[in-house]
């Protein structure tokens, strides 16, 4: 199975948002990246449904939201009708993450979980039926840039033997810190896609940013 990247347009040019889109879907990478932070749950304010909306005419590659919000369940209906494909919410900004999850699959998307790096597997064992992607942070969420905190290899391995065991489904993400040299390590330990800020966006030409891909995708 090929693995995924999911360039993050945090770490993009939004003076030039139109090529930087471009340039993902140039570059083989297969989804685009969303990362929605309030200020709140974490130290940094983005953009939200009103610049995805927009955002959506450019592409058809699937659409990564990645709440980093609190209270997401007040704000799904609005981020799937902007056009988002998958909606992740952090297990650690919401009481109710079964019935978000629910909720989220109820717009017909795929529902997503993540996990801060301190944030233990178990703390969605209970519902892993019902998440159809698992983001583990492997950086603490807020900025992008930062480097990869190596702790949260083993919460990889055991998401990944959960599957084996047939106790989850879930495709396994990581954000944070991934870049040229690590990834495939990673995707070896089991992580089927991974977010690319930084390492994707600080290589300026179409043909380097193909290169990255077609490097980390083994392709
Ligand atoms: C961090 C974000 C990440 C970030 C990753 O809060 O969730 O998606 O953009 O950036 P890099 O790849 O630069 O670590
Ligand atoms: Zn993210």
């Amino acid at each position: 199975m090929t693995n995924i990247i999911a360039p993050s347009i945090l770490s993009a040019d939004f003076t030039n948002i139109a090529h930087e889109i471009a340039s993902i879907e140039k570059s083989g990478a297969q989804w685009v990246h969303l990362d929605i932070m309030d200020g709140v749950f974490v130290p940094n304010i983005t953009f939200g449904p009103f610049i995805i909306k927009q955002l959506r005419k450019l592409t058809k590659l699937p659409f990564d939201a990645h709440l980093m919000i609190e209270n997401p369940a007040d704000y799904i209906e609005a981020f799937a009708k902007a056009g988002c494909d998958m909606i992740t919410v952090h297990a650690e900004a919401d009481r109710h993450l079964h019935r978000t999850v629910d909720y989220i699959r109820s717009f017909g998307l795929k529902a997503g979980v993540a996990l801060n790096p301190a944030t233990p597997l178990s703390a969605v064992e209970a519902i892993s039926d019902s998440i159809d992607l698992l983001l583990l942070m492997t950086v603490n969420p807020g900025f992008g840039g930062q480097s990869f905190i190596p702790q949260v290899i083993e919460k990889i391995e055991k998401a990944s033997q959960m599957k084996k065991d047939g106790k989850a489904h879930w495709t396994i993400s990581l954000d944070g810190g991934v870049n040229y040299d690590n990834a495939r390590e990673l995707f070896a330990k089991g992580a089927d896609a991974t977010v690319m800020g930084s390492a994707f966006f600080s290589r300026k030409s179409d043909e380097e940013r193909t290169e990255l891909i077609t490097h980390v995708l083994n392709l």
